[in-house]
């Protein structure tokens, strides 16, 4: 959902092809955010003009270009200071294109440029307003609107500061945003800001920082909202110096891939905040502040590693992500179960259990995948909390304005802890009370930071835009959850030790899953050609069902359906015949007996199924052309281990389909508009 990448330097001489090079890396570690089109705006030449470098298609297209650029650029020559900015992007308003491509610019002179995450909606307002005052718009893009709206800002009130003249264009702005503009009027300044996207800042310094915090100054005065800005003068307080030693470097980012291999300490902005960063001093400005906010954002240590975000020796990040799952799930476990006295201790919600016990019901939210690790776990967490528990697509639940209560306990499952839709649903369910708990893998996310309390999954750095190892992360998180609810409970004593020892073989099972790599690599062979696929399961494996068929769908741009067994004789058995595709799941667990009876209605339309079974089941072997043999496991475990051949399966076709399969057309990983 677009990625944005600054690069400001202070006193640390780079030379120009330096900071081009930096400008790139950290847009192909964006990439995955979106990949429609890309652009950086740098210093020209003669320091005094900026140039707008921007083509659509991916990052390695702007790459090209820059090449053709470097005579003009004099990227030999050596800068002490500079602001350089650069954006990779998913469309939302205006077809890819170079000129729908960001930064986007005040206008030819490039005055004020600016690049942006996120949908404004109340941009034909505010076009309307600027084309009336002459403004001549070039793109299709909301984003435009604000580079020209700070122009006309500029022009009215020549005395302003670079971050008074952000203040005032936020105020006039609906939607999400994160922002980053440079300007030729404020040379090696930049601001960044956001509201509703996300945003970080890395630190680079040669010494340690003097403070790990970063006070806020506040300014009392607010412009009239609405687009016609009669915009009061903003008193700023005195400046603040972070750094006892001024050399240093700020990489403003949509995330922490981006700035890992610079510095591991960040700050995440809040909504409204206003960073400046000017002869090496960034500040953060905010208007008027309340007493619920914090007056220092704090500097953060990441504990992410370079490597954690490189392929590696795999081809694609997908590939290493599905291999990497039985490192992730123990990561998931690590310090939470002790397999030694079957304890489970999840720290982020132990203040919370009490009040999660008295609650009327669970609801479980999210999108895509990590709704589907809701439906995977739905089952169980009804058996060990017997609570009533909702599964919403976040969307859907917003839509129906569903009712919620003080006394419900409320979970907003994310990998990215920015999805719009499910971020938007947490804030409605706290409005009405609910105790609120992010599932996430994002730290300082903003589903993170928005949760009364939660669990991080843990599962490392998910670049691959299909969501793989952080669907069995969140899934053995919210097992977790049942765990830590039942701990009293005398009569679930057995139900919870077999769990206990079913997660502890876990990554030993999921790596035996992974070794049928070539069984289902042959299998995609066969069906790569195929125009559907259709995916049947009930109980605890049909989410997966639900999850492969995502997988096959967004990965191969084939058609594919999950279908719930109990559902076949009522619509889906039409489908059958001796040509359709059909993959079903079928286990020795409490549904076993009606997935047989599915099964043979399948056989009997001269149905070929191709059979996920359990390893040895000879009896129910004979019903299928095809065969992939799953270790057994705890039933309301097994999901985690029919999803990988599932998982494994989208990848082959993908490959075989020679589709793109880190970054699947039309999507991006982190879906931060609604
Ligand atoms: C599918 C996929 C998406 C995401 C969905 C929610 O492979 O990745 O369906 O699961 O967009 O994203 P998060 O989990 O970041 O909220």
């Amino acid at each position: 959902m677009c990625g944005i990448f600054a690069y400001i330097n202070h006193l640390t001489p780079k030379t120009r092809r330096e900071i081009l090079e930096l400008l790139v890396t950290g847009l192909k570690r964006l990439e995955y955010r979106g990949y429609d089109s890309a652009g950086v705006a740098v210093d020209a030449a003669d320091q005094k003009d900026i140039a707008v470098i921007k083509r659509s298609g991916k990052v390695a297209a702007l790459e090209e270009l820059l090449q053709e650029h470097i005579v003009d650029l004099s990227v030999e020559d050596s800068v002490d200071s500079h602001c350089g900015i650069a954006h990779t992007r998913w469309a939302t308003h205006g077809e890819p294109s170079a000129t729908n491509s960001h930064p986007q610019r005040s206008g030819e002179d490039n005055a004020f440029v600016v690049i942006h995450n996120g949908i404004v909606t109340n941009y034909k307002e505010v076009k309307v307003f600027l084309e009336n005052k002459g403004y001549v718009f070039e793109s299709q893009t909301d984003t435009e609107a604000i580079a020209k709206l700070i122009h006309h800002l500029y022009c009215q009130h020549k005395g302003y500061s670079f971050q008074e003249l952000v203040e005032q264009v936020i105020q006039q702005l609906e939607g999400a945003f994160a922002l980053c503009f440079k300007s030729r009027y404020f040379p090696n300044e930049c601001v960044a800001t956001r509201r509703g996207s996300p945003l970080l800042v890395g630190i680079k310094t040669r010494r340690r920082l003097s403070s790990d915090h970063v006070p806020i100054m506040y300014t009392n005065n607010k412009a009239t909202r609405g687009v016609v800005p009669s915009v009061p003068r903003v008193n700023s307080h005195a400046h603040f110096q972070p750094e006892e030693e001024r050399e240093v470097e700020y990489f403003f980012a949509s995330d922490a891939s981006a700035v890992i291999e610079h510095t591991n300490r960040v700050l995440y902005f809040e909504d409204d905040d206003v960073a400046h960063i000017k002869d090496g001093v960034l500040s953060i400005h905010r208007l008027s502040g309340s007493s619920t906010d914090p007056h220092q954002r704090e500097i953060f240590t990441l504990k992410l590693e370079l490597q954690q975000i490189m392929k590696g020796n795999y081809e694609y990040f997908m590939q290493k992500e599905i291999f990497e799952q039985p490192e992730s799930i123990v990561n998931t476990m690590r310090g939470r179960l002790n397999f030694a006295d079957s304890s489970v201790t999840l720290g982020g919600i132990k203040d919370y259990i009490p009040e999660i016990k008295r609650c009327r019901r669970l609801m479980l939210i999210g999108c895509g995948t990590s709704y589907h690790s809701a439906v995977a776990t739905r089952q169980l967490l009804e058996e060990l909390t017997e609570l009533p528990v909702m599964v919403e697509l976040a969307s859907d639940f917003l839509d129906r304005n569903t009712p919620v209560f003080r006394d419900d306990v409320c979970f907003f499952i994310s990998q990215s802890g920015e999805t719009a839709d499910t971020l938007m649903a947490l804030r409605y369910c706290k409005r009405h009370g609910a105790l609120i708990v992010g599932i996430t893998n994002t730290v300082g996310s903003s589903i993170c930071r928005e949760s009364h309390c939660g669990v991080h999954i843990n599962a490392g750095p998910e670049i691959g835009v299909a969501s793989t190892k952080a669907y069995t992360s969140q899934f053995v998180s919210l097992v977790m959850f049942a765990l830590v609810i039942s701990e009293d409970r005398i009569s679930l004593q057995k139900r919870r030790a077999d769990i206990i020892e079913g997660l502890h073989q876990l990554d030993t099972k999921i790596r035996q899953v992974l070794a049928l790599d070539k069984q289902v690599k042959a299998l995609a062979e066969d069906l790569y050609r195929q125009r559907s696929l259709l995916i049947m399961g009930r109980g605890y494996n049909f989410a997966t069902c639900l999850e492969g068929a995502l997988k096959v769908k967004e990965l191969t741009y084939m058609h594919s359906e999950g279908i719930m067994a109990g559902e076949l004789k009522h619509g889906p058995l039409a489908l059958i015949d001796d040509s359709m595709p059909v993959v079903m799941i079928v286990m020795r667990d409490p549904v076993y007996t009606k997935c047989m009876n599915a099964l043979q209605q399948v056989t009997a339309r001269q149905g070929r199924p191709i059979l996920i079974c359990e390893e040895g089941d000879k009896e129910t072997m004979e019903f299928a052309s095809r065969c992939l043999q799953i270790p057994k496991t705890v039933d309301c475990l097994q999901g985690v281990l029919t999803v990988i051949p599932m998982q494994l399966l989208a990848y082959h076709i993908a490959v075989l389909r020679e589709c793109n399969v880190d970054c699947p057309r039309n999507l991006a990983k982190s879906v931060t508009v609604e």
